[in-house]
């Protein structure tokens, strides 16, 4: 597989979420064995206060979003790509 040229390289990564986003968390995990998990953890330790800052994340199918928010944040979560964002939708709750 040739990678594609610079300017094509952003619709490239945006075509291929789009493509994995309904098996994006199963791959992340079996891939990862599962330690993507502990990353997520220690990247945001749950019980971190965050009320006064209004994170902007590249959200993905969303799991750092509902850790964000889990903590009293109200995260926006940002993505390029359409599919991972329908992932998010369709795991997360609509926030207020
Ligand atoms: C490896 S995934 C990580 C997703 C999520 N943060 C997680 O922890 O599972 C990277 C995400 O970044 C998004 N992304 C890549 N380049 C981006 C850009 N320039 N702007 C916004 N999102 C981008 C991809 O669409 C993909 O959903």
């Amino acid at each position: 597989m040739t990678l594609p040229a610079a300017a094509e390289k952003r619709q490239f990564v945006e075509r291929m979420f789009d493509v994995i986003a309904p098996r994006y968390d199963l791959l992340n995990q079996l891939m990862t064995f599962g330690i993507d998990r502990r990353w997520r953890r220690a990247a945001w330790p749950p019980g971190t206060v965050a009320r006064r800052t209004r994170p902007r994340l590249g959200c993905g199918t969303g799991d750092f979003v509902a850790a964000v928010a889990a903590c009293g944040a109200r995260p926006i979560g940002v993505d390029r790509s359409a599919g991972m964002l329908r992932e998010a939708r369709r795991r997360l709750p609509p926030t207020r």
